[in-house]
């Protein structure tokens, strides 16, 4: 019995300011194309099933989870990978106190952790721990860094206050 092959088209995804032309099919992902087509190894896969937050993304601004959407509904729209936030030589504020705050065991969830804290600093610069509980809660971390993690997201809270107090 012969199986017909998936049927291919074409898409124009906007990743991180960068335009890119990619051959997907109706099941291909958003988290495949960034890490199979685009070396883009910061959104992990983990559960694939929209449930743990370690393929977070922000489209349009707003996190989102790769791994269930599908590639080619998102041409024109404005997709940020970890990447996109910061780079080794200069990373984003919460990047840094991820790394300060040493917020990490295996690092397999601070994808989603660091876009979803990032993101929430966009809103609320000043988060009480609630805020933050409430804003990482749907990302799951297996080894327990919890509290670190905590920690780190206050630092970059603080940073980011300092750094706007100085720049006003
Ligand atoms: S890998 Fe996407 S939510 Fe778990
Ligand atoms: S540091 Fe290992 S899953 Fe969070």
């Amino acid at each position: 019995m012969s199986t017909t092959p998936p049927r291919q088209t074409q898409v124009q995804l906007t990743v991180n300011g960068q335009s890119h032309a990619l051959t997907v099919t109706r099941a291909t992902t958003l988290l495949h194309v960034l890490r199979n087509d685009l070396a883009l190894n910061g959104p992990k896969l983990g559960c694939g099933l929209g449930q743990c937050g370690a393929c977070t993304v922000w489209v349009d601004g707003e996190a989102a989870r790769s791994c269930i959407l599908p590639a080619q509904e998102l041409a024109g729209r404005e997709i940020t990978t970890l990447e996109g936030l910061g780079t080794l030589n200069k990373p984003h504020c919460v990047q840094q106190a991820f790394i300060d705050a040493q917020a990490a065991q295996c690092g397999y969830c601070l994808n989603g952790m660091i876009m979803m804290a990032a993101r929430l600093l966009q809103d609320n610069d000043d988060p009480n721990d609630a805020d933050i509980r409430r804003a990482l809660s749907a990302n799951l971390c297996r080894c327990g860094t919890h509290l670190e993690i905590m920690q780190a997201v206050r630092l970059a809270a603080q940073r980011l206050r300092a750094q706007k107090k100085g720049a006003a």
